[in-house]
Formats: C-alpha cells, structure tokens, sequence
C-alpha cells in the first residue's frame, strides 16, 4: 500500500476555508505553489487539515534535507526552550552559538582557519557576506550571475536575476552589481559543441572584466554551485574553477551561495565540493535548520574579521533554538549513511526523469546534481519554447493527486524535486508515477486550471 491517502478533493471544505481566511487577511502577493492546507508532517508527508496525505517533493523549497520534524531534531528544540530562548548574542554568549559555529567552520570546504557570523534567512547571510567582502577589500562591485536568487531584501533582490516573477516594479535596485551569463548547456547555440560553449563562457566572464567592470573595483563573484530557482543548473566545474582563478587573480572574494543545493542534496555535504573547488566564503540557510530560521556566512578567518566591531550582528541571529534544530542537523546529514541514501535517491531520479525524456515530448531537459534534479517542459524539442502553462497544469493535477511539487527556471518551466532526504525510495518512486501520469494528461491536452505560483 502507498503513502497517499486522499479522503477530500483538494483542497476540502477545511482547506477552502482556511484559503478563503488567508485571501482576506494576507498580502496576496505572497505566492503558494499549492492550494494544501498542511495540519502536521513527518518525514517526507504531509497530512492536510481535511485528513489527506500527500507526499512532499518540495521539502519546504528545499529547507528539510532530514525530513518534517524529524524527533532528534524536536527533542533539541524543546529541551533548549526549557532552558533559554534567546538572551541576543548581541547581549550574552551561549553555547548552541559558538558549537554551531565550530561545526560549520569544521565541515565547509577549506583547511584554512574559518569563522562564522549566524544570521536568519538566506538573504540575510548573502547580505552578510557581501558586507564582508566590501569591508575586507574596500572594493565596491559584486559580479553575479543571469538565472541567479539570492533573496528579496534590497541588495539580494538587486543580485537576483528574472523580472517578471521577481523583481518587477521594486526597483530602483542597488548600485555596483554586474550581472554575467551563465553557461546553459541545454540551452547553448545548436552549432557550438559543448566544449566551444564553455570556451565561449569562460571568454565572456573574462570579458566582462575588461567590458564591464574593473577587477581591482571587485569585492566579490557570488554564485551558487548548482542554481536553484533558475532551473537547477550545474555550473559546469570547470566554470567554477575560472570563478576561483579569477578571484585569486584580483584578490576577489569568491562566495559560494549553497542556501538551496547545499546539506547534502547534491550528495556531498556542499555542491561546491563536486567541483573541487574551495569558495572564500560559504553562504548556508534552508536545510541548516531543519525548518527553524537560521543561516550562516563561514569562511576565511580574515574575511570575518574585517568587520569592524559592532559593524554586524542582528537582535535574532542564531537564536539557541534554530542552533540546537542546526547542531542536530548537522550530526544527521554527516553520517556516510545520509550521504549514500541522498546518492541513491539521486540515482533513482534519474532513472525515472531520464525515462521521461524518452517518454514524454513535453519533456525537453532533466538535469541536476544528485538528489536536485529538475524535468523542463518545452512546446517543441526543436525550438525548446519553455511551456510554464502547461507547468502550472502538471503541478495542478499532481498536487490533487496527493504529491506536492513546485515550479522552478528562468521561464518558470521546470518541476523541481527537493524532497525531504529522509524520504524513501517507494515514496519517491510512487510520487514521481503520480507526476508521470500528470504529465501524460496534460500532453494529451485536458489541462486543469493554473495555480498561483
Ligand atoms: C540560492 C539561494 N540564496 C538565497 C536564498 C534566500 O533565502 P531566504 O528565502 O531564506 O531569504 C534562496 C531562497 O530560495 C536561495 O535559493
């Protein structure tokens, strides 16, 4: 017997109650990529309030690499409440803060001498990190990258790229950001072989430091190992480690963002790691805290250091609580047995993605690195015209029949698989035949109405 359990439409008559308070109430332009109306999960479900069960292909965007309220993780957290809940570390110093930071400085990549700066959100860290650098090399510029997310506060929001969904109407946006392309292998020109096209790339990042900006005015190259919201793109390594020359080049701070690929999706501990690149500063949220709002910036000694006092710091950042759900979190995703499980479940996407490819037209692209793994939907294989409607109609379908799954890419045409890593091979198996079966119907033109996001 599977995991799904559907006992309502979906939504119910709870959940279109709930929907209909949150319409008057919340800001409408806060999307959902579902209509679920959650009542508690565990694991890789999620139970509705209506009493339905789906299964969880979208892991909270990625935040619960070890699952819903995993008990270790929940023990941490109510243990820690009963003794503080947060006294500032701004105001006193307590051990969760100060083990967390040990252990990210032991397990980000580098065998040089690291700190760590605790913050809340992704953006916040990428903030962070920015400042670091600006601070450590008095230079101004960040270069990032087209198809790049890195949050929605104002500098973060300047260094995302896509407009429409992201962007539109806020500026005006921060000043000294350059944005470079990134190399798209499914998308390169038909006539250039692989290899011409990162030729072609890595030309067009050195170009940039002549045609755009001044490497000497370059605080930092912000980029994320494998891009997650555009479309769940590898850098190509050897990308990666231009990024890295480049920087050691000009004296760059080089800032890997791993909010989304990183804790294990990928397989290894951090994305970067595949590359055998090592980043200057490492950027982690989501995953690090199990749900709980933590992120961090780890790096070098000296780049941390370069702040001067009282320059950083927030009245939340790194709460005990989010340290303990992190410090649990940590032990979790680090044992060999994780990392295994997280290979095998990436093996397993890509066994049935890669079915898809032949299978379904609609199907123009599956790509990833491990367990992130992304199908792109196209009108024609030929042209690759992105098809977000018809997107929007597969999650439509597979979401009322028990699966959550969400839209990523720059043309909001992919599906993106970010299940909690805890999630077992027969659940991930029979989730992704719930999605297969949503996009058959789909191609065969009976499509359901579009979702919000
Ligand atoms: C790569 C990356 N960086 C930064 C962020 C921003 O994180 P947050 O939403 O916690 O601010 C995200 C969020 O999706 C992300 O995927």
């Amino acid at each position: 017997m599977g995991s799904i359990k559907l006992r309502t439409e979906v939504p119910g008559p709870k959940g279109r109650a709930m929907l209909a308070r949150r319409a008057s109430a919340v800001a409408s332009g806060l999307g959902k990529a579902t209509d679920v109306v959650v009542d508690r999960a565990d694991g890789a479900l999620v139970h509705d309030v209506d009493g339905n069960t789906f299964i969880d292909l979208v892991g909270g965007i990625g935040m619960l690499a070890v699952g819903h309220s995993p008990p270790a993780v929940v023990r941490a957290i109510t243990e820690q409440a009963q003794r503080i809940l947060h006294p500032s570390a701004l105001v006193a110093t307590y051990e969760p803060y100060v083990r967390l930071s040990e252990l990210l400085n032991e397990i980000t990549p580098g065998a040089f001498a690291k700190k760590t700066l605790l913050a809340n959100s992704g953006a916040e860290s990428v903030e962070n990190a920015v400042n670091f650098a600006r601070r450590f090399t008095g230079r101004p510029v960040v270069v990032c990258f087209e198809g790049a997310y890195h949050g929605r506060t104002l500098l973060t929001l300047s260094l995302t790229s896509k407009y429409g969904l992201f962007k539109q109407g806020l500026g005006p946006f921060a000043p000294e950001i350059v944005r470079i392309p990134m190399p798209n292998l499914y998308r390169k020109p038909d006539a250039m072989t692989e290899e011409q096209y990162l030729d072609w790339s890595v030309q067009q990042l050195d170009l940039a430091f002549i045609a755009q900006v001044d490497p000497s005015a370059t605080a930092a190259i912000i980029v994320e190992p494998v891009q997650g919201e555009g479309g769940f793109l590898p850098v190509p390594p050897r990308f990666l480690r231009h990024i890295r020359a480049l920087c050691d080049r000009h004296g760059i701070v080089m800032i890997a963002d791993e909010v989304q690929c990183g804790f294990a999706r990928t397989g290894k501990l951090f994305a970067i790691e595949h590359a055998g690149v090592v980043p200057d500063l490492v950027v982690t949220a989501k995953s690090l805290g199990a749900g709980t709002p933590i992120s961090a910036v780890t790096g070098r000694a000296e780049i941390l250091d370069s702040a001067h006092l009282g320059g950083i710091g927030g009245t939340y950042g790194g709460s005990p609580i989010a340290c303990a759900a992190a410090i649990e979190v940590i032990g979790m995703v680090r044992r060999p047995e994780f990392l295994a499980h997280v290979r095998h479940l990436g093996e397993v996407m890509r066994e049935v993605l890669g079915g898809w490819r032949a299978t379904h037209p609609l199907v123009g692209d599956v790509r990833g690195l491990g367990a992130m793994m992304l199908a792109e939907f196209v009108r024609d294989r030929a042209t690759k015209e992105p098809a977000p409607e018809e997107t929007l109609a597969v999650i439509r379908r597979t979401v009322q029949h028990g699966v959550l799954a969400m839209r990523a890419g720059l043309f909001s045409n992919g599906i993106r698989l970010l299940p909690p890593l805890v999630i077992t091979e027969a659940q991930l198996r029979e989730g992704l035949a719930v999605l297969d079966e949503a996009i058959g119907f789909v191609e065969q033109g009976r499509q359901a109405p579009a979702v919000a996001r």
